[in-house]
């Protein structure tokens, strides 16, 4: 396990409003990747840790019940994500720490999720060595992640709001390649599709769904 790290403190005003804004959306958000959702999360359960857990839109996805280590270093997300949380009925404890520095054991999961969460970290490489190292040999982890469109109208727009969409959204970039960063993180195998997000948000147009085995 990493030492003990805090994590920044996000901007006030910004890590307030991201959780009212993903609390307002939330519905919006599910209706387009329920289905991706139903597919990855099918048979996740046991011990799971969801780095950037948010408000909890995905817990509604996992048994009842399950024991939810969430890993959400934006405080202003935690009394929703525990409301949530009480509305499932899971055995949520939250960790305020970064996903590049996660306080659980070696092979101490059954099973790790995020969605839209490897477009805001730090280091994505560090966050996906730590999935790696926290899941059991044989566990799963599942994402969903917005990244960058390949050439064309879209990767403009993406290029064109990069500055304050990183911003307003603490962090988040428009044009990462996640897909490439998962391949390259050491799993015994990835399974991944490329899906196109129907909404008038075009920097998240271009989105990644899938399951990669520790
Ligand atoms: C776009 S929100 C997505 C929230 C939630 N997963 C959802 O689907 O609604 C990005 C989340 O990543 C979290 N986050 C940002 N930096 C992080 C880091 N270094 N480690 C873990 N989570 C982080 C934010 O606090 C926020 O909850």
């Amino acid at each position: 396990m990493p030492e003990a790290t805090t994590a920044p403190r996000p901007n006030p005003v910004r890590g307030r409003l991201n959780s009212a804004f993903f609390a307002l959306m939330a519905r919006y958000i599910d209706r387009r990747l329920a289905g991706h959702k139903d597919r990855i999360f099918d048979r996740l359960g046991g011990v799971v840790a969801e780095i950037g857990a948010g408000n909890g839109p995905n817990l509604r996805y996992l048994p009842p019940r399950t024991t939810v280590h969430a890993v959400e270093p934006n405080p202003y997300f935690h009394r929703r994500l525990e409301r949530t949380a009480e509305a499932q009925g899971m055995d949520l404890t939250i960790h305020a720490v970064p996903g590049e520095a996660i306080d659980l054991d070696d092979a101490s999961v059954d099973a790790v999720l995020c969605t839209w969460v490897l477009c805001t970290v730090e280091d994505p490489g560090q966050v996906l060595r730590e999935i790696r190292r926290v899941l059991r040999p044989g566990g799963r982890f599942a994402f969903i992640e917005h990244v960058a469109a390949p050439a064309g109208p879209v990767r403009r727009v993406q290029r064109l709001v990069r500055r304050p969409w990183r911003w307003t959204f603490e962090g988040c970039r428009t044009d990462r390649d996640t897909a490439a960063a998962v391949r390259a993180a050491g799993f015994a195998s990835v399974e991944l599709t490329e899906f196109r997000f129907r909404s008038t948000f075009v920097p998240v147009r271009t989105q990644i769904a899938g399951v990669a085995v520790r």
